[in-house]
């Protein structure tokens, strides 16, 4: 297990369920650190840990708050698909102010972004070919938009200022699969937390971005830079094949591209043709 980083680790969405998961994970492998979130946390205070409440989009506080800080575990902020209004303040905003601290403390930011960034992807075919982390971003929601977003300002701050962060292409992180598609996306919560010690005690990451999933089989991507951060996935979605391979959505537009419901929610095209009607695409 790597040491503990020398200074303290700043977690927004600390109330949250990934939030809640790595604090108590983090603070068992002694690491120091600063919790926030709008929301009260709702578990007993880890040891060397303190809470304090803000709102991202109001983030002047941030600033203050990541004083001192190494790195930036950035998960608050809205994570289902709303309208954009909803999504503007915390996830654009918001993100904002956690760039603007990282670069004033020399901090690394490591992103909580999401598969939904690049959901409108078909999945693989019959000839099973992964798509790969430099893709281009097809998100399938304002939600994912603002994910895609996320991982640009990391490109911005790290051309621009050095700004160095690691971008986690979320899939479905769950106590365990629910559904077929999971079976692709599912991302165990003990490989999350490696995932996120790993990119905060990498010596050296640039800008990059990982598929965070588990070892899945049925996994729907290839490469990416997790060579960089030393972090291979340990669990897999497998085991649950019995038990939720024949789960599916009955919509054709879920069932086709790599988001799921995210894409058939408000979908207005025409009803889904065969693939070679989206010759365009
Ligand atoms: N769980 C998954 O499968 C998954 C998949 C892809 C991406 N992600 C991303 O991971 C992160 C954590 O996901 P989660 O499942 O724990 O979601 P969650 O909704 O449980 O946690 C998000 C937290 O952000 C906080 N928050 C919302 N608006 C805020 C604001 N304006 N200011 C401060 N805090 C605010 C919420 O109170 C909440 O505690 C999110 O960024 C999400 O988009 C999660």
């Amino acid at each position: 297990m790597p040491a503990a980083p020398a200074r303290p680790v700043l977690l927004t969405g600390a109330s949250g369920n990934l939030g809640r998961a790595l604090a108590r994970g983090l603070a068992e492998r002694g690491w120091t650190l600063r919790l926030t979130d709008i929301a009260p946390f709702p578990d007993p205070l880890p040891e060397r840990a303190r809470f304090e409440r803000m709102d991202l989009a109001e983030g002047v506080d941030l600033l203050h708050l990541a004083e001192g800080c190494g790195a930036i575990l950035h998960f608050g902020g809205v994570s289902t698909d709303q309208p954009f209004n909803t999504v503007l303040g915390p996830n654009l905003q918001g993100l904002h102010h956690v760039y603007e601290a990282a670069r004033r403390e020399g901090a690394r930011v490591v992103f909580a972004s999401s598969n939904h960034s690049i959901g409108f992807h078909e999945r693989p075919g019959q000839a099973n070919d992964r798509l790969e982390a430099d893709c281009t971003f097809r998100p399938d929601s304002f939600y994912g938009l603002s994910k895609a977003y996320g991982e640009l300002m990391g490109r911005l701050y790290w051309d621009k200022h050095g700004v160095e962060n690691v971008n986690l292409r979320i899939g479905s992180c769950f106590p365990e699969p629910t559904d077929a598609r999971m079976l692709s996306t599912w991302l165990s919560y003990a490989d999350l937390l490696r995932l996120c010690e790993a990119a905060v005690t990498a010596p050296r990451t640039g800008h990059c971005v990982i598929w965070a999933c588990s070892d899945n089989p049925a996994s729907f991507w290839g490469a990416d830079h997790r060579a960089r951060i030393g972090w291979q996935p340990q669990d897999s979605a497998e085991a649950w094949r019995d038990k939720v391979g024949g789960i599916t959505s009955g919509n054709p537009v879920t069932e086709r591209y790599q988001g799921g419901g995210y894409t058939a929610k408000d979908y207005s095209r025409d009803t889904p043709s065969p693939r070679d009607a989206f010759a365009l695409d």
